[in-house]
Order: structure tokens, then C-alpha cells, then sequence
């Protein structure tokens, strides 16, 4: 008897713990005595006649998990995109469905772990529609999947932001400047907020509360006049302000990517409170590096759950972390919004009575 063989792909923007999932996804199916097929570069890799894919064998797998980025690959574009932004659904061509589906057959594969945020998400959902046999495992730095308290990548990035804070603090302090730092997170302020609390912001700009220029520069005078020379500035790349507006970039390859609200706040912190500021944009600093404790334990936790599901046949299914445990609960239900940072919520409230202006 053949055995039995399953998929797994990493898709959309990477961050530290994929490689952490593959090894769970490995050692949790060995066990099994089954096989575990990669696809390169995410759902793409279904996409070559009879697929492009690695197999996760014991060598490959073997000293990945503290390393970030992944093994198999990834990309956040290409034939499978089932959202655009924030929110904007596309269907995947019936074609590429098709071509999908003639992979998985010929490839006798009895379950396809789909590894990835929002938009890899929503495009598992649509296969499984169509008949795949697809399980998820929620994966971004964001932090902004419904129907789990956390993804993995996210606890990292917040490390990195924390880092940068407490170097950029002493520098700041130095030469008595104000310091934004721009840190990711698309429409969901959960970076800035986390990182912001652990690296001791002054203020933290989040797309969920829409701040004013008047009052950001305000905090930076006050603290000045109170004997505070420096002040830290940490603003989510989709943060707003008062009148709506959001910073968006296009890219060299013409996609429109949000970015730019640093150096905004700069220019406008500058001229209405007279101290001199300096921005500091991480970008993909908070993808990269080495996952952290709980990454490397969160993504072990989920593959090896993704493995179990797959055993019971629960297709449709997504690995969802709930009060410590690892459940798991529909796709559907991780794609219908994103979960963004409730603007009363303790965190926010917690941050506002250590002295954290939210610029509002
Ligand atoms: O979703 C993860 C993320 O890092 C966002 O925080 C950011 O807006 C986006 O991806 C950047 O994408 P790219 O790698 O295409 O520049």
C-alpha cells in the first residue's frame, strides 16, 4: 500500500515561524509514516504540470526551526490573489482552479496545509469550495486573522520593534530630538500598540484611532517644557488622520503599498512643535531574523495540530490559538473581517495610563 502523502505551502509576506510549522508539519506526519509534499513559493507551485515541490524529509527539516524566513518559498502576488488590500475580493480564475486540482490528483495528495495570513486565507477558502482538501494555519506579523487570538510572526516583529525602540531611545535622548518610527502592520495597529507599550513610547499612532498633528506635536512640546527633551513617536503604517487620510506608495512594479506617514509626521512635527525630528522606517526588519521563543512554540503547536486535523479529515478547518490551547475553527470564519485593534480595549487603556498619547 502506497502511503499516504499530504501538501503544504507558505504563502503571502513571510515572517519568522514558518520554518518552525514545516518541522511540526514534518515530525507530526513522520511519525504517521506519511509523506509531506512543499510546494514552492505558495499556491503557485500547484500551478507547473504535475507541481513544483520538495519533499520535507528528516534532512531538510533538521536545525529550521530557529531560522527565519522559509524553506519552501513564498510570494504575496501571482495567479491565486483572492484579496486585494484591505478587504477587496477577487475569485480565482476557473482555469487556475483547475490546473490546482489536477496537481493535487495527480499528485494523490489526501490534504493541502495552506500556511499564510488574510489573503492566503481567503484563497484556501475558495479551493476548499472548489473540493480541495485544504486546512489552514494562520500565519502574520500583523496579528490581524479573525477567529484566533494570535498568529505566529507577530510576537517577533513586536521584538524587533521593541529593539529598535529601546537603541533609538538612547540616541533620541542624545541629541534631545523627537524619533517616529514607522513600523508595519497593515490596517491593524496591533505592531504599534505592542511594540509601542515594550519599547516605551511617547505616543503611538494607530490606523484604528485617527490622531491629530495639532495634538502629537502638542506632546512633544509639553514634554519639552516638563524637562522630557526627547520624545519616541512609533506610527503604524495605516494610521490616519482626523480628516481620513492614509500614506500609500506605489511600488516599482506599479502595486500601491501603504507607506510615507513617517515621513509626514516628521516634516509637520517639526514645523508645528520647532524640535527636530528624525524618522526611522523598519520595514521588512520586522519579517526577518530569527523567530522568537513563542514563535518557535506557536508554530510547532500548529503544525503538528494542522497534521491531526488532516488525520481526522477535517477539511475547511483552520488552527486557531484560544486560551492557551490550539483549536481549530472554519476558514470562513477567519476571513470575513480583520481584527483590528478595538480602540477601547484594555491594551489601548492600559497604554493611556502609563502617559502614551494615541494623538487623539
Ligand atoms: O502583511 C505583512 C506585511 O509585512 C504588512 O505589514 C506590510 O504592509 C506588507 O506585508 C508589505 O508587503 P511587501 O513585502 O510586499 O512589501
Amino acid at each position: 500500500m502506497s502511503k499516504k502523502r499530504i501538501g503544504v505551502l507558505t504563502s503571502g509576506g513571510d515572517c519568522p515561524g514558518l520554518n518552525a510549522v514545516l518541522r511540526g508539519i514534518y515530525c507530526a506526519s513522520e511519525e504517521m509514516g506519511w509523506e509531506v509534499l512543499g510546494f514552492r513559493d505558495g499556491f503557485e507551485g500547484m500551478l507547473p504540470e504535475g507541481g513544483d515541490t520538495m519533499p520535507l524529509t528528516r534532512e531538510n527539516t533538521a536545525g529550521i526551526m530557529q531560522v527565519g524566513g522559509t524553506i519552501l518559498g513564498t510570494t504575496n502576488k501571482g495567479h491565486f490573489t483572492s484579496k486585494i488590500g484591505g478587504g477587496d475580493k477577487a475569485m480565482i480564475p476557473e482555469e487556475v482552479i483547475g490546473k490546482a486540482s489536477k496537481t493535487c490528483r495527480d499528485l494523490n495528495l489526501s490534504a493541502v496545509i495552506a500556511i499564510g495570513g488574510d489573503g492566503s486565507m481567503s484563497t484556501a477558502l475558495q479551493l476548499y469550495r472548489a473540493g480541495f482538501p485544504m486546512i489552514g494555519v494562520p500565519k502574520t506579523i500583523d496579528n490581524d486573522l479573525e477567529a484566533t487570538a494570535m498568529t505566529f510572526g507577530f510576537d517577533s516583529a513586536v521584538a524587533c520593534v521593541t529593539d529598535a525602540l529601546d537603541r533609538l531611545h538612547t540616541t533620541a535622548a542624545s541629541h534631545k530630538r523627537a524619533i517616529i518610527v514607522q513600523v508595519m502592520g497593515r490596517h491593524a495597529g496591533w505592531i504599534a500598540l505592542w511594540g509601542g507599550i515594550a519599547g516605551a513610547a511617547d505616543v503611538i499612532l494607530i490606523p484604528e484611532i485617527p490622531f491629530s498633528l495639532e495634538k502629537v506635536a502638542e506632546v512633544v512640546q509639553r514634554r519639552d517644557a516638563s524637562g522630557f527633551k526627547s520624545t519616541m513617536i512609533v506610527v503604524a503604517e495605516g494610521a490616519r488622520t482626523r480628516h481620513g487620510q492614509q500614506f500609500r506608495r506605489q511600488s516599482s512594479s506599479g502595486e500601491w503599498r501603504l507607506g510615507g506617514v513617517g515621513e509626514m509626521l516628521a516634516k509637520e512635527v517639526e514645523a508645528r512643535s520647532g524640535k527636530e525630528t528624525r524618522v526611522c522606517v523598519l520595514g521588512h526588519l520586522q519579517r526577518g531574523g530569527d523567530p522568537t521563543t513563542l514563535d518557535r512554540i506557536l508554530g510547532t503547536r500548529f503544525g503538528v495540530k494542522a497534521v491531526q486535523l488532516a488525520k481526522e479529515e477535517r477539511f475547511g478547518t483552520m488552527v486557531s490559538y484560544q486560551n492557551y490551547e490550539v483549536l481549530d475553527v472554519p476558514i470562513a470564519d477567519a476571513v470575513h473581517r480583520l481584527k483590528r485593534v478595538p480602540p477601547s480595549s484594555q491594551l489601548v487603556e492600559t497604554a493611556r495610563a502609563v502617559g502614551i498619547s494615541f494623538g487623539d
